[in-house]
């Protein structure tokens, strides 16, 4: 069995190799490619998303199958995990699909699709060579000024454990673990442990001031049902609870997390996590090995790794018994992948990133994710044949973001970042007569074009993490200004709202007769063209409060509640034709 392979090759190993299996690296980091074998690494990581120079499927395999040569060739050649941020599709990867931000994912509410996603981008990733996605995050974000709000699915603990399970399910295959070994899965991380979205003010990596009770119903549940459905790795948070780092925080994870939910998996750092922790380097990664953590993510100097802990088990702080279980959590989940058997697969499918199907079902999740939250008049749909349709505003054409953060580089940015489908294509397609739709970047333009309807597409542009955290969330001035002056015209004004969470509209509010809330939908603009047109009548529901102003926040669904005046839309909201 794996449990007695992983415990038999932990019998051959010096405390070298072992230490050595604790460190992940970022492929940009590495000095060079040798330091694998050198220095015994345990994983390598492409933290969000560095991706190498040519990005193409093809030379994502070959980097990373030149890494796995590395690893075998050590002295027991034990192959090293890969691990890559593919949060919403191989979101690092030319030409990979895109798939709605969990936000949108949450909109749908819909398991068995988030199921079949977790599978389409599992056999994306493994055409690259990787094995680990560091996905789904279930966090419960409980104020929108978070950055990763849109990371979320929603902030009902139950909408996101039953969808996180999903992605877990679709990631992994079942039943997991057994599953773990076929080509065609890889292994999914529940992050981040634990409160990410429970933090003062929203503040990224902040910290949680919550109750026992808080804690376990509404951010430790997603977990329950994470390891329930096999979960094969959990990555700790950042921020805090009460204080306490989580990365210190041995209660929670070796007594909750292990004990308590009985998780068998692989527990793994974020991102040079234990730096932010008190006292020396060694000090520090003593308490996070002390706490739990299998793994490092960025052991900052990768090179004075082994020594640094080597030194901490012989003066008796860490102990060997610590070291050797975490060795055995990491061999453990090598050989649930079936790493020892296939190292390096050699017949990969590079036609599956980017395929037609996985692109239809992106598109269906987008239509699935709209959630229509005015229609005054039915305005909506629109008729393909003889609108005179206005597409107003830059973000109608704009890939980058409809897509978001983690989208190519970390932070996202704007324009053709990848292959798809902009909103405005989109429409173009739908049409009987394209010649009918005119785009208008600027509302000082609009003066000059006959129309029967406007569509004006505003939204957030992207962001990533802290980069994220905001302390205003209405609309910008232009954004604002595109819609005022849309309404101007006396001409029925659909807004399609493009953003990671909900925005502050209430005074934009009237001078709308539709609006739709779209979220980060991802390269497949089609199946927003879906529900324009009526091909598919809206079926989305928020996943969120919507909030009313800025003061009102954070506005839980039990506070909105009690104060029904503090939302604008209360939570599960959505309108059908
Ligand atoms: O997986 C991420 C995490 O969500 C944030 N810090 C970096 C990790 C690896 O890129």
């Amino acid at each position: 069995s794996p449990e007695e392979r992983a415990r038999d090759l932990l019998s051959y190993m010096t405390i070298e190799e072992k230490i050595g299996q604790m460190a992940m690296v970022d492929r940009g980091y590495l000095k060079s490619p040798h330091d694998i074998a050198e220095y015994g690494l345990g994983a390598i990581l492409s933290g969000g998303g560095s991706a190498p120079r040519r990005n193409t499927p093809e030379s994502w395999k070959e980097m990373v199958d030149g890494f796995q040569r590395e690893a075998l060739g050590t002295r027991l050649g034990i192959p090293i995990l890969y691990g890559i941020d593919a949060v919403h599709g191989h979101n690092n990867v030319h030409g990979a699909v895109i798939f709605p931000h969990n936000i949108g994912l949450g909109a749908t509410g819909d398991p068995e699709l988030v199921e079949r996603i977790g599978r389409a981008v599992a056999e994306e990733v493994v055409a690259t060579g990787i094995h680990w996605t560091f996905a789904p995050c279930v966090t419960v974000p409980q104020d929108e000024r978070w950055g990763r709000t849109y990371e979320g699915f929603g902030e009902d603990p139950e909408l996101v454990a039953r969808l996180g399970a999903a992605l877990i399910r679709g990631f992994q295959g079942v039943p997991a673990p057994e599953s773990l070994a076929r080509p065609d899965t890889i292994l999914a991380t529940a992050k981040h442990f634990v409160a990410d979205g429970g933090t003062t003010g929203g503040k990224d990596r902040g910290d949680a001031r919550l109750t026992e009770e808080e804690l376990r119903k509404v951010h430790l549940r997603p977990y329950v049902e994470a390891v329930k459905a096999g979960v094969g790795s959990v990555m700790v948070s950042f921020s805090s609870i009460n204080g306490v780092k989580m990365h210190a925080n041995r209660d929670l994870i070796q007594g909750v997390l292990r004990g308590e939910l009985g998780f068998d998996g692989l527990i793994v750092s974020d991102w040079a996590a234990h730096t932010e922790l008190p006292g020396s380097l060694e000090e520090k990664l003593a308490t996070v090995i002390n706490a739990g953590v299998d793994m490092i993510m960025i052991p900052d100097d990768y090179r004075g790794f082994v020594a640094a802990v080597k030194s901490l088990v012989e003066e008796g702080v860490v102990s060997r018994k610590r070291i050797d279980e975490a060795v055995y959590r990491i061999l453990l989940t090598k050989f649930r992948l079936g790493l020892f058997e296939r190292p390096i697969q050699e017949d990969v499918d590079f036609s599956m990133v980017g395929s037609e199907p996985h692109r239809a079902l992106a598109r269906e999740a987008v239509r699935k994710s709209v959630v229509l939250l005015k229609n005054d008049g039915g305005v909506l749909p629109l008729k393909k044949e003889g609108t005179r349709i206005l597409v107003l505003g830059d973000k109608a054409d704009d890939l980058g973001v409809q897509c978001g953060g983690w989208t190519i580089t970390w932070q996202g940015k704007r324009g053709r970042v990848t292959e798809g489908t902009t909103i405005l294509e989109a429409i173009r397609k739908a049409v009987s007569d394209p010649s009918l739709v005119t785009h208008v970047r600027r509302a000082s333009q609009l003066a000059q074009v006959k129309a029967d309807v406007i569509i004006v597409v505003v939204g957030e542009t992207p962001y990533a993490e802290m980069y994220g955290d905001r302390q205003d969330l209405s609309l910008t001035r232009e954004d604002a200004e595109l819609i005022i002056h849309a309404s101007q015209t006396g001409l029925p004004v659909v807004v399609v709202l493009v953003s990671g969470r909900p925005r502050i509209i209430t005074d934009l509010l009237d001078s709308m007769d539709a609006l739709l809330a779209v979220w980060l939908p991802g390269t497949e603009g089609d199946g927003i063209a879906d529900v324009l047109f009526g091909d598919y009548a809206p079926t989305g529901k928020l996943p969120f409060v919507w909030p009313r102003s800025m003061e009102v926040l954070p506005l839980t669904i039990e506070e909105s509640g009690h104060h029904p005046e503090k939302a604008l839309f209360p939570y599960g909201y959505g309108l059908s034709y």
